[in-house]
């Protein structure tokens, strides 16, 4: 089939290249044209695990290529619509900039009987005024979410743990424009990529929705072992053996329940305020109140940690260095959208602290965003004369760090263990003060 990916971010540059080498011919579109130049030259834009291998796998059938030029959208018969939906500036609100400008600009190229496939996370009653716009052009709208992980994101799109599709519905059962919106993606979505895994058709409503509920599920698990963690703080009892307890009830799972400093990056933070502010505009806000205290927990877990190093520095961090292991908002990431690790950075050094901060892929992204932070290219530099280490995001080059290494060169030895990765037996044996957000 040919297909076109408008959006050639996290999201739509995997998608296309995994179109690709499933074997359908694809145009990746984006405004960027320096990531339309990179991707062109089969080189991958962002730090993605898998993404440069597949890139080469996909570019050398022929199969694939990029452009600036929404023109060459003309001619594919499937359009995925992949654009961000950032939040709005000062506002929870989604920005729906990309998406109007994207379906706008695709809209004179579709003909009778394409498929338009949204997959970006967008406010529900987006897909429904798409689709109305759609009419008089012969063209279908199908909601299709994503729901990949970036550092997994190759590997969950080729093998997603379901697929959601979004058509437009009579009674609660797909019209014949939905029934062949849906024969058309399974088509797209042809073995191996379906084969065994479960498929969810839906009406556009129920679609959009599954996205926001999902992450909203996966934030509020985050909040809520962290707030055991704010109990487990009050009576010294330890985060981690809880969430390994009650984790083993089937019912709970132990994914997802590590306590630290928090989510971060481009989708839970936004899509859970982004959330709010749709349920409010339907009158529904009370629905989503515990999103609130949610948001809140995650917050303030950023503040605890400055409060730790104060404590570790006999009150105070004012002159004081120090080293933060992390940039990204999570390992196998190059990622500093709403950065946990660069905001509690930067809260230190506003607080008079000498920060330098590491990261083993993500420095070029944190210094554009934060240039008045120092960096240093690796944790030994970072932590040279150190009064306190941060480990801010466990990529595994810190969790396997040597505590005899490390203190060889800091001037004091204290690590406080944003993500709980730790083990604080061979930290304290090693001579460290060790401190961690939930454990004694
Ligand atoms: C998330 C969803 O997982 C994905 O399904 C959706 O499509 C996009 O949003 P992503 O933002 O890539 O994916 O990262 P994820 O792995 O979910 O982690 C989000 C944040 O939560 C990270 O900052 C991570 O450090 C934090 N986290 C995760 C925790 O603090 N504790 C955990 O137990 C798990």
């Amino acid at each position: 089939m040919r297909i076109s990916v408008i959006g050639c971010g996290y999201l739509g540059a995997v998608h296309a290249a995994a179109m690709a080498a499933l074997g359908h011919e694809v145009v990746g579109i984006d405004v960027d044209a320096a990531k339309v130049e990179a991707l062109q030259a089969a080189r991958a834009p962002f730090f993605e695990p898998g993404l440069p291998e597949l890139l080469a796998e996909a570019s050398a059938t022929g199969r694939l290529s990029f452009s600036a030029d929404m023109a060459q959208a003309a001619g594919a018969s499937v359009h995925f619509l992949c654009v961000g939906t950032p939040q709005k500036r000062g506002e929870f609100r989604a920005d729906l900039t990309y998406v109007e400008t994207a379906f706008a600009e695709l809209l004179p190229h579709v003909r009778p009987g394409d498929l338009v496939v949204g997959k970006s996370t967008v406010p529900v009653g987006t897909a429904e005024d798409l689709a109305e716009r759609l009419v008089g052009t012969g063209a279908h709208l199908v909601w299709n979410p994503e729901f990949l992980r970036e550092g997994f994101a190759v590997q969950d799109t080729l093998h997603p743990d379901r697929l959601v599709y979004g058509v437009e519905s009579a009674d609660g059962e797909p019209t014949e424009d939905g029934a062949h919106a849906r024969k058309v993606l399974d088509e797209v979505y042809a073995t191996p990529l379906s084969e065994g895994i479960p498929l969810v058709v839906t009406d556009y409503a129920t679609a959009q929705l599954v996205k926001v509920a999902a992450n909203s599920f996966l934030a509020t698990k985050i909040s809520f072992i962290n707030a055991m963690a704010e109990l487990c703080e009050a009576t010294g009892a330890d985060v981690t053996s809880l969430a390994d307890a009650i984790g083993y009830d089937a019912r709970i799972g132990r994914r997802f329940l590590n306590a630290g400093l928090g989510f971060g990056g481009g989708c839970l933070p936004k899509d859970i305020r982004a959330f709010m502010a749709r349920a409010g505009e339907l009158g529904v806000s009370d629905a989503l109140g515990f999103l609130k205290e949610v948001d809140s927990v995650n917050m303030r877990r950023r503040v605890r940690v400055v409060d730790l190093a104060r404590e570790v520095c006999d009150g105070s961090i004012v002159g004081r260095r120090v080293a933060v292991l992390g940039a990204a908002f999570k390992p196998n990431s190059d990622d500093v959208r709403d950065s946990p690790a660069l905001s509690v950075a930067a809260q230190m050094q506003l607080q008079g602290a000498e920060v330098t901060v590491t990261d083993p892929e993500a420095i070029t992204n944190a210094a554009a965003k934060w240039p008045d932070l120092r960096f240093a290219p690796t944790a030994l530099e970072a932590a040279r004369g150190a009064d306190v280490v941060l480990l801010a995001t466990e990529w595994d080059e810190y969790r396997s760090i040597d505590p005899d290494a490390l203190a060889e060169v800091v001037a004091h030895r204290r690590i406080l263990d944003g993500r709980n990765v730790l083990d604080p037996g061979r930290w304290r044996a090693a001579g460290w003060t060790y401190r961690a957000l939930g454990r004694p």
